[in-house]
């Protein structure tokens, strides 16, 4: 494989989880999965950034998309492959908040790597006894995926969709 062949590939894979993690910033809300309680060391769980909303949305839509990538290519397993790689990016997005508050980092406040890559790596690991795209689209995939989160956070604070730019 060339490099846009692999840059190609990288993206075409990753996709499901791009859509899980984005579309809670426009549809989630409400109640939080931690149901606002606090961890044994007195900080919230997860913190109200992560909501039952926003999980459910997210994993529906990259769900979706999955199945869509499927019905396009004639591979029905892109859709279960989708479900897999959505509730990754989930669970990592998730695992992030977690690890957040356990460092005292306020809801919203920067994590980089984690804010950029947790929710990319939980999403490969999930979906890895149903696919596994190599270590070379694997490693573009982690490092084409910085740029992108931080860009299209950026592009969500401009279009007001979120309050802060990363
Ligand atoms: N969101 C949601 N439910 C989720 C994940 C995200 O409702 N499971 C929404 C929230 O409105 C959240 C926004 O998407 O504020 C942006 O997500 P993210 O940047 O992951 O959350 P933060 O608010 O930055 O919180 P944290 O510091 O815990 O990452
Ligand atoms: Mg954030």
């Amino acid at each position: 494989m060339g490099v846009v062949e692999i840059l190609g590939a990288a993206i075409w894979f990753i996709l499901p989880a791009y859509v899980a993690n984005a579309t809670p910033v426009v549809f989630g809300g409400g109640r939080p999965i931690d149901g606002g309680r606090k961890f044994s060391d007195g900080r919230s769980v997860f913190g109200p950034g992560k909501t039952i909303r926003g999980f459910l949305v997210g994993l529906i839509a990259g769900s979706v998309f999955g199945v869509i990538q499927g019905l396009a290519t004639g591979n029905c397993t892109l859709g279960a492959v989708g479900f897999l790689l959505s509730l990754g990016a989930l669970v990592g997005d998730l695992f992030g908040s977690f690890v957040k508050r356990r460092l005292n980092v306020p809801r919203g406040g920067a994590a980089p790597v984690l804010d950029q890559l947790g929710f990319a790596i939980f999403a490969i690991i999930l979906a890895s006894p149903l696919t596994f795209p190599g270590w070379a689209v694997t490693a573009t995939v982690l490092i084409i995926t910085i740029p992108i989160h931080l860009a299209t956070n950026l592009g969500g604070y401009l279009l007001k969709l979120k309050d802060r730019p990363y």
